[in-house]
């Protein structure tokens, strides 16, 4: 992958690790927080294949830090909303399990703990073609309420002048300072971090329930490392990212 063009940097009222366990578990909040731009953008995955999709995905846990998903369809033809000048080298490069994932791949996000994030999502458009965006995040921390964003957008080195164009529009207009997607994130980082900050809240622990019952059932029969868990929606990989900072802050890890 290549670097498309200088990282955009922006200041957010929020804790860094709000925005790294966001990246880490991506899909509980997609329908609420941005149903908005998937209202006003042309959606051309039927919701119905994109919810199957959330159930059948995985989370993953890695080395006991790290955090992963993957929201992987079946198209009727593979890599079908990838650039067709774009397949041949999937299809050389990747093994099949790979390409499995990569051809039928809606999103993936994920966090290499601690503030390293990704985003790989897919945006089939009926007027612009296949394509897709790919992110890196650094969330820098300046101080306990405050951090820095550093957003790259990549592509891979082989494609295209046009698709790269398309692929840098499309990253942001979404994920820009002033993205659509980015504005909603921002938003609720900031208001988090606000509502947690008084005395009240500092009375009441944060709630993971919707990760308990996930919590010791990960997949027996998952082949890739790491622990994983199905579907993609539960809290699970932020909570064992929250646990696993919880106890190096406490001297544990
Ligand atoms: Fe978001």
């Amino acid at each position: 992958m290549q670097v498309m063009a200088p990282p955009q940097r922006s200041r957010v009222r929020a804790n860094w690790k709000t925005a790294a366990v966001n990246f880490g578990a991506d899909n509980q909040h997609i329908f609420t927080t941005h149903i908005g731009p998937f209202t006003v953008q042309p959606v051309t995955i039927p919701w119905q294949q994109r919810m199957k999709a959330m159930e059948d995905g995985v989370q993953v846990v890695a080395s006991d830090k790290h955090c992963v998903s993957f929201t992987v369809t079946e198209f009727d033809a593979p890599f079908s909303l990838f650039p067709e000048d774009m397949r041949p080298l999937y299809q050389q490069r990747l093994n099949p399990e790979q390409q499995r994932v990569l051809s039928g791949l809606i999103s993936g996000a994920g966090t290499l703990f601690p503030n390293l994030s990704f985003l790989e999502r897919m945006v089939p458009s009926p007027v612009l073609g296949a394509g897709k965006t790919v992110l890196l995040r650094l969330w820098q921390p300046i101080n306990a309420h405050e951090m820095e964003i550093v957003s790259w957008c990549l592509a891979e080195r082989e494609s295209s002048e046009a698709y790269r164009a398309r692929s840098l529009a499309d990253g942001l207009r979404n994920f820009g300072i002033s993205g659509l997607f980015e504005q909603e994130d921002v938003e609720l980082w900031a208001s988090i971090g606000a509502a947690s900050d008084n005395a009240v809240a500092r009375e009441y622990p944060m709630s993971f329930m919707t990760a308990i019952p996930y919590l010791n059932a990960p997949l027996r029969d998952f082949k890739g490392p790491g622990d994983a868990y199905r579907p993609i929606l539960s809290e699970v990989t932020q909570f064992r990212f929250l646990q696993y900072w919880n106890r190096i802050m406490t001297g544990d890890a």
